[in-house]
């Protein structure tokens, strides 16, 4: 093996770090982390630490700049390799023998992939700076040297120093506060639970938090907090729904942070941290699935963890099942199936992009020499999630959750690869289903699971026609979107213009359903959308909404040029992960 993730230089023959103590200073006028990393080490293998020969720590990095490298606190040599630009740069320490520790003097570049230093106009109330991390996939390794592969787990404590004025938060335990220089402010953090290095999250920036149940707070900036406190009250009973399907909450608590408007994500399970997208304050409730999925990872993701980004779909499709199991319990299953239905079709919008492209589509992915951010579509989310579906409509409801429960009981605190689940349910569920079809084939099986429900078969039933006023006026975000999801492009102009009049859907403050209307619009050529859209596409960074509407935007040739430039114009506010895959895109389509 020696290298068994392909976004690593892990070699698993070396020692592994099993705990980081970090020392950073936030600095934001050169946008840089200096800092130091202590990292404890055991032998690789199970078993007991015995004497270790002199050897070598490969450890992943990019664009880090080494100061020092000390093995037991003597001088260590070490090497950094070139700079690969998928994988960064291997740091090769030589250990001396028996060496339990290694410590690292270094700083960040600015243009760090994980972190994105935010100026206070991109920030919600406009007056101080802001600073977040984004690890997964692969940018741990831009803000610390680490084993940056989830094969590789580590517990950690921090020490944060920020300008004064600003609150630092991290993907662990508050503790008490440092002692800090003048004009700054100390924090220190602490996680005990072993992670794997996507899962460190820091931010930084003028913080308020209110309580909103007995183990979670929401963190926001001030001017967001009341209006985030009430769309995400709901915590409490999502863990509560969780815990009665799959066990006790591993992680304490489990806060809520709000981003800047460029957070590339929807959301994104930072333990005892989530990180959640702004663009989920509707005023309605009618978005917080994404924190049921993000509390969800909590046991799928966090405790048992995809041993590589080949592997991805064990983490996100798990918890899309499991996202849906908690809906299903506290809202029924007809709303649920709704949101089911516009994840196929998010799926089906992705298979068309990668028709060119079929070994994308399979859940065991080969992703060697790949950028993963790039590679990243909905076939591990609804693929995956329609894959466990199969299995449970099989085996029955009720024995599929035993499953569930026997496999997060069985891998806890521990990485798989997909071989393994699949090894694990042919042996408890066997022939459920062709489970080689499902992991290995591209696109969709043929018999995989229909959604269906009396909610969204009558809004199926509408078709390529505009829904009546009576019928509309009843309809939740839910259903708008699965109407909207399934209209057909090429749209004839009619229909847009008397939708967009009716229920002016180019106005809609649901971005869900606003990027499924603007998509829908500017893939049938109709030009109101184009400047809604461009307006979107400087408002925020969420790559779920820029990945389609850059997208449509490039393949009319009519907007192409407009494309590149909205880009150009915006790619400083967004997040460097963003950046890389959106121009990425544009570049494949030839804008
Ligand atoms: N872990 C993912 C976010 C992610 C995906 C980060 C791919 C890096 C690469 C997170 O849990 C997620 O799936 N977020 C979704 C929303 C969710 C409700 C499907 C998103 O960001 O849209
Ligand atoms: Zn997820």
């Amino acid at each position: 093996m020696t290298r068994p993730d392909p976004h690593s230089f892990r070699d698993d023959t070396q020692p592994v770090v099993e705990h980081l103590s970090w020392d950073v200073r936030v600095d934001f006028g050169t946008r840089v982390l200096d800092a130091a990393a202590d990292l404890r080490l055991r032998s690789a293998g199970a078993g007991p630490r015995g004497p270790r020969a002199p050897g070598l720590l490969d450890l992943d990095t990019r664009d880090l700049t080494i100061v020092s490298v000390t093995a037991d606190g003597a001088d260590a040599a070490f090497e950094l390799g070139p700079a690969d630009p998928v994988m960064g740069a291997r740091l090769r320490i030589a250990l001396p023998a028996a060496a339990a520790a290694v410590r690292i003097r270094y700083r960040t570049a600015p243009r760090s992939t994980a972190l994105q230093w935010c100026t206070p106009e991109q920030t919600a109330d406009g007056t101080h700076p802001f600073l977040y991390s984004q690890c997964q996939t692969i940018h741990a390794r831009s803000m610390l040297p680490v084993q940056d592969t989830p094969a590789v787990r580590f517990s950690y404590d921090a020490t944060l120093r920020v300008p004064a004025g600003l609150t630092a938060l991290m993907s662990a335990s508050a503790l008490s506060a440092p002692d800090a220089g003048p004009g700054e402010r100390g924090f220190r953090f602490a996680q005990r639970q072993a992670i794997p290095a996507y899962l460190l999250a820091l931010a930084a920036g003028r913080l308020d938090g209110r309580e909103t149940g007995p183990r979670s707070t929401v963190w926001a900036e001030p001017s967001q907090l009341a209006a985030a406190a009430w769309e995400f009250a709901e915590v409490e009973q999502i863990l509560a729904t969780a815990e009665s399907l799959f066990g006790p909450y591993a992680w304490g608590r489990a806060d809520l942070l709000v981003l800047p408007p460029s957070y590339p994500y929807g959301g994104m399970e930072n333990p005892q941290l989530i990180f959640l997208t702004p663009t989920l304050i509707a005023g309605d409730r009618s978005l917080v699935t994404v924190v049921a999925h993000e509390i969800a990872h909590a046991w799928t993701g966090n405790l048992v963890t995809a041993a590589s980004l080949d592997h991805f779909w064990v983490n996100e499709g798990f918890t899309i099942f499991a996202e849906r199991a908690i809906t299903t319990r506290m809202t029924g299953p007809d709303l649920t199936e709704l949101r089911a239905a516009v994840g196929r079709a998010d799926l089906e919008t992705d298979l068309r992009y990668l028709a060119g492209q079929p070994e994308l589509t399979r859940l065991r992915l080969d992703l060697r020499g790949i950028d993963p951010d790039v590679a990243s579509s909905h076939v591990a989310l609804e693929k995956g999630y329609l894959f466990l579906r199969a299995i449970a409509e099989s085996a029955g409801a009720e024995r599929f959750l035993g499953f569930l429960r026997d496999y997060l009981a069985a891998f806890r605190f521990r990485s798989v690869t997909g071989e393994e689940v699949v090894a694990f349910a042919r042996e408890r569920l066997p022939g459920a289903v062709d489970y080689d079809e499902w992991l290995y084939g591209t696109g969709l099986p043929p018999g995989a699971p229909a959604v269906s429900s009396p909610l969204l078969d009558a809004v199926l039933a509408i078709g390529q026609a505009a829904p009546g006023p009576d019928v509309a006026a009843a309809w939740s975000a839910d259903e708008w979107q699965v109407y909207l999801a399934a209209l057909r492009p090429p749209v004839p102009a009619g229909l847009l213009a008397e939708l967009d009049r009716r229920y002016q859907l180019t106005a809609s403050a649901n971005p869900e359903i606003l990027r499924l209307w603007l998509t829908a619009a500017l893939n049938s050529g109709y030009p109101a959308a184009v400047p809604a859209a461009v307006d979107l596409l400087g408002r925020m960074g969420r790559l779920k909404f820029l990945r389609p509407l850059y997208d449509a935007l490039a393949q009319n040739p009519d907007t192409r040029l407009l494309a590149r430039e909205c880009f150009e114009r915006n790619r400083g506010r967004y997040h460097p992960i963003a950046v890389t895959v959106i121009s990425t895109r544009l570049s494949q389509a030839g804008a």
